[in-house]
């Protein structure tokens, strides 16, 4: 495997040599990202010191810890044992900061702390670079000016950058027409700090980090099939945290098992959280050898040890119900989808098109110049497997995810495969590629504590 930049400044790109020989060993992934971006906005909203260990450290959640320590929260990161200690500012609140806040590639930074200066005082700016600057904000803008938050910007208010002006708010029963972690997030932030209570229903359950740690930092949520509620005035306790490895990253070393003949991965200390294993509720659909052992519970979040073994695959179809459970699993899915028998079909799935890239297009067009069967649809994707994939050069467009993808791909195909806009992978799995190499010798690699 080989890592190039052509030139300073120019996109990155890596090159896979597939095909690859067995994958063996035992891999640690980095900390779960939604559940670190949480961990330090809890922290910040904490009265006192929260100490976090097994954080992530990639490009997303650093966005969100630049942000916080811009709006005055003191954020200090121990980078050998992934720990960060944050001093909350607690009833304070935030500080009107001197500059405009950037979320960089990040819209779980934008969308959570969106909810949070609200209900703050003074005035707050927020940018993103290229892609979060095209993604659709009026889902967290309009049910947060109906709680009474000024905000106004850009295609009135739709798109970055954005400036909210804190000011006092009003509960809110609000119903959500696309499920979004995101945005229930960035109302029960607001709920927090405003008069009577907010209770968000979403259409389908999406992933409930926040509703978990809430409780348990000591805030009451009420929780009633797809609806839950906090009450104005609750306080964040700070506290210890130990955050469990990223199931969504683990999914690109447990895909590459299940895909290269003779390979045997084991991932322990991942999170297990039912709103976001419905990766490997389908890889058990399709026939995949994959094993969950739980292992208790960290913080109120489900952790395991996830081990997969090379498989024999069949074709499924993932309907709406199961895709917030799988939303970011989707592209990796979809690599698995070119070697299962039959028709992979994948629905109800139109928010990947407005994710980090386009996935359903930048997906659609990867696989296809590797020589997949593939189909972009309106709001999914359909795949006919098994195909051989062959040697080709193809474009993440810099979407992290998108670009693992691809990489796993690599491995499996009959030569070389370039993958463009490698860098993005810093956003959420840094050491991605070492991590494979590991496998690829048959060692171990990962060091969280
Ligand atoms: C996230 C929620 C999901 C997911 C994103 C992270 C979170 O987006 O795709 O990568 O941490 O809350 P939605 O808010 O659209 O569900």
């Amino acid at each position: 495997m080989t890592t190039s930049s052509p030139r300073p400044g120019a996109a990155s790109t890596t090159r896979v040599d597939g095909p690859s020989g067995a994958l063996r060993g035992v891999v640690r992934v980095p900390g779960d990202k939604s559940i670190s971006h949480r961990a330090l906005i809890l922290g910040a909203l904490a009265q006192g010191r929260s100490r976090l260990t097994g954080m992530n450290l990639g490009r997303d959640v650093l966005a969100t810890a630049a942000v916080l320590g811009r709006l005055g929260a003191s954020v200090h990161l121990t980078e050998p044992q992934v720990q960060v200690d944050v001093e909350g500012w607690g009833e304070r609140g935030p500080h009107e900061p001197d500059d405009v806040l950037d979320a960089a590639n990040s819209g779980t930074t934008l969308r959570c702390l969106l909810g949070v200066c609200a209900r703050a005082t003074g005035a707050f700016t927020f940018t993103g670079d290229g892609s979060l600057r095209q993604r659709p904000m009026a889902r967290v803008v309009s049910p947060l000016r109906a709680m009474g938050a000024r905000i106004d910007g850009r295609a009135q208010g739709s798109l970055l950058p954005l400036t909210v002006r804190g000011s006092s708010l009003t509960g809110l029963a609000h119903t959500l027409p696309i499920a979004s972690a995101q945005v229930k997030t960035a109302l029960l932030l607001a709920g927090l700090g405003a008069a009577g209570s907010t209770s968000v229903t979403e259409p389908r359950p999406s992933r409930d980090h926040t509703e978990r740690m809430l409780v348990a930092s000591g805030v009451p949520v009420g929780r009633r099939a797809l609806t839950a509620t906090v009450a104005g005035g609750g306080k964040v306790s700070p506290g210890a945290r130990r955050i469990p490895g990223d199931l969504s990253s683990a999914a690109f070393v447990l895909a590459a098992a299940i895909l290269v003949p003779g390979s045997d991965v084991v991932v322990p200390e991942v999170g297990i959280n039912p709103t976001r294993a419905g990766f490997l509720r389908v890889l058990a659909a399709m026939g995949a050898d994959i094993e969950v052992e739980p292992a208790g519970e960290w913080g109120g979040e489900p952790v395991g040890t996830v081990r997969a073994r090379s498989s024999a695959l069949r074709g499924v179809a993932v309907h709406a119900e199961e895709v917030p459970a799988l939303i970011d699993e989707l592209p990796i899915l979809a690599v698995v989808a070119t070697r299962a028998a039959g028709q992979t079909l994948f629905r109800g799935a139109g928010e990947l098109r407005v994710k980090e890239s386009d996935r359903i297009a930048t997906m659609a067009a990867g696989l296809s110049d590797l020589g997949a069967e593939v189909e972009a649809l309106p709001d999914g994707l359909s795949i006919r497997g098994p195909t051989p994939l062959r040697p080709a050069e193809v474009d993440s467009l810099g979407d992290h995810r998108v670009a693992m993808s691809l990489a796993v791909a690599g491995l499996i195909a009959d030569g070389p495969v370039t993958v463009r806009g490698w860098d993005g992978v810093d956003t959420s799995f840094p050491g991605f590629l070492t991590t494979l190499g590991a496998l690829r010798s048959g060692g171990s690699s990962g060091s969280r504590p």
